[in-house]
């Protein structure tokens, strides 16, 4: 990582920073009202947690935010954790930023350096069967499903669980 970020040819992804906060909120807020989101992590979307968010991003070296070079604003997230031996990958792109292959170039870099850096040989990721984009991505990445899983991670207006079906993916990266 020179200079502290992964430049690609239209990215950078480095740590996030204090100057962040307009962009965090925006691009959490946007994932929040997503069709996908009772099928992924929650997070609040209050202006105290924005600031909270942003602190565990920035403190958290899993984290890294994908900024779009050419205007130098933060458009969403990668992460992994690379003190492990299997890191967890996961991704999240604003919409009005989405489907310009922005997700694909982010996790390629940020695989290539973890292999590089780290020797991390192998990832894992998980998404909703029902999450097209996320899973479209991981096959593209090189990930193949390998267990079906019955996931919660919200509730309904009842309380009730909304329990969906995903999956388990791998990708062996040599
Ligand atoms: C999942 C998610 C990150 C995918 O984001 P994305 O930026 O649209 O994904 P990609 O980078 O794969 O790009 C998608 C499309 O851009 C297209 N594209 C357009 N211009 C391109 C270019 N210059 N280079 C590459 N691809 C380009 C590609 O063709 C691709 O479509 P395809 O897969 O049908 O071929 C995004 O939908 C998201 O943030 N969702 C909400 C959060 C979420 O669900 N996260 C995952 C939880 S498990």
């Amino acid at each position: 990582m020179e200079n502290n970020q992964i430049s690609t040819q239209r990215l950078k992804i480095r740590r996030f920073n204090g100057a962040d906060l307009t962009d965090l909120a925006a691009f959490i807020r946007d994932k929040m009202a997503s069709e996908y989101a009772p099928y992924d992590t929650q997070w609040p979307t209050d202006d105290m947690n924005m600031k909270n968010i942003l602190g565990y991003f920035m403190s958290d070296d899993a984290w890294y935010a994908v900024e779009l070079s050419e205007i130098g604003k933060v458009i969403g997230f990668v992460c992994a954790n690379h003190n492990v031996e299997v890191p967890n990958l996961g991704f999240t792109i604003h919409s009005d930023y989405q489907n310009n292959g922005y997700a694909y170039e982010a996790c390629l870099a940020l695989m290539q350096y973890y292999k590089n850096a780290f020797g991390i040989k192998k990832f894992v990721a998980g998404t909703a069967d029902c999450n097209e984009p996320s899973v479209k991505l991981l096959l593209k990445l090189g990930f193949k499903k390998y267990r079906s899983v019955e996931e919660s991670f919200a509730k309904d207006k009842d309380g009730n669980p909304i329990i969906f079906k995903g999956s388990a993916y791998e990708c062996n990266y040599e």
